[in-house]
């Protein structure tokens, strides 16, 4: 576990909007750990589909990687077949980081870490996509587009993992479990400065939608079956069978 999150304990002084700069980068693991509720399920759920839907002499992709937890499951998962696993980020102090952590694999070429723009990567001859935790920080005009180029880029029969923040249809519902999400951050140590300076900072960055619209856009894409694996306040995984 890398260094313990303090970005925000002062407030956020900076002012700037977030980022997945260095300074992130460092304390992810800490971070993500201890904002997001059932964090660790949504790696483990990973372990157990991506188990099930891989395919011999496939790639699997995994999309917004940070510092490659899903990555370290889905080299784990493969062992035993001919994949490639194809991580991809567009911060370079995440890449960077990945690039010491995981050099071995890289090295035997099981591995590719790709430092890109998932909304211009190529996606190909793949059986599993995990995207956790990623959709709702693109812009809201490039989602779809995105999600289509997943689903043409997937084998017949291939999984799409994803995992998201997402609020509710009533506002009071939202309220309410947004409440109870800051209740689970001051459980998990943070200072009710801390938890609002990061949402200032996310204002705009991260834009949550609803179970409905990923589902309605997985529907429209042409996704056969889809269904919720694990909810966990405001935090979901689900997965998608092309
Ligand atoms: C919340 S983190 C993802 C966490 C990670 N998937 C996990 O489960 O540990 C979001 C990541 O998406 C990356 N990201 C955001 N927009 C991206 C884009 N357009 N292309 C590539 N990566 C992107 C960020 O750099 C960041 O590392």
């Amino acid at each position: 576990m890398g260094k313990q999150d303090d970005i925000f304990i002062e407030g956020n002084l900076s002012g700037l909007p977030f980022s997945f700069n260095e300074e992130v980068t460092e304390v992810f693991e800490d971070m993500i750990d201890r904002s997001v509720p059932g964090y660790k399920t949504s790696v483990n759920l990973v372990d157990y589909y991506s188990r099930q839907y891989s395919r011999d002499n496939s790639y699997v992709y995994d999309l917004g990687c940070s510092l490659g937890a899903s990555t370290k499951v889905l080299l784990d998962s493969v062992n035993d077949k001919n994949i490639k696993v194809i991580s991809i980020d567009n911060s370079a102090a995440m890449i960077e980081k990945c690039n010491k952590l995981f050099s071995s694999y890289v090295d035997e070429g099981r591995l590719e870490l790709k430092l890109e723009d998932i909304n211009i990567s190529e996606i190909t001859n793949a059986s599993v996509v995990v995207i956790n935790f990623v959709l709702q920080f693109l812009d809201r005009d490039k989602r779809t587009l995105l999600i289509e180029k997943i689903f043409k880029g997937l084998n017949p029969g291939g999984g799409l993992l994803i995992s998201e923040k997402v609020h509710f249809q009533s506002d009071r519902e939202s309220k309410n479990i947004s409440l109870l999400h800051h209740l689970f951050k001051e459980k998990n140590g943070y200072t009710k400065m801390e938890i609002a300076a990061k949402r200032d900072s996310l204002e705009g960055v991260m834009v949550t939608e609803t179970e409905e619209v990923h589902f309605q856009r997985m529907n429209r894409v042409g996704f056969s079956r889809g269904e919720k694996l694990m909810s966990n306040l405001n935090f979901a995984t689900y997965l998608f069978i092309k």
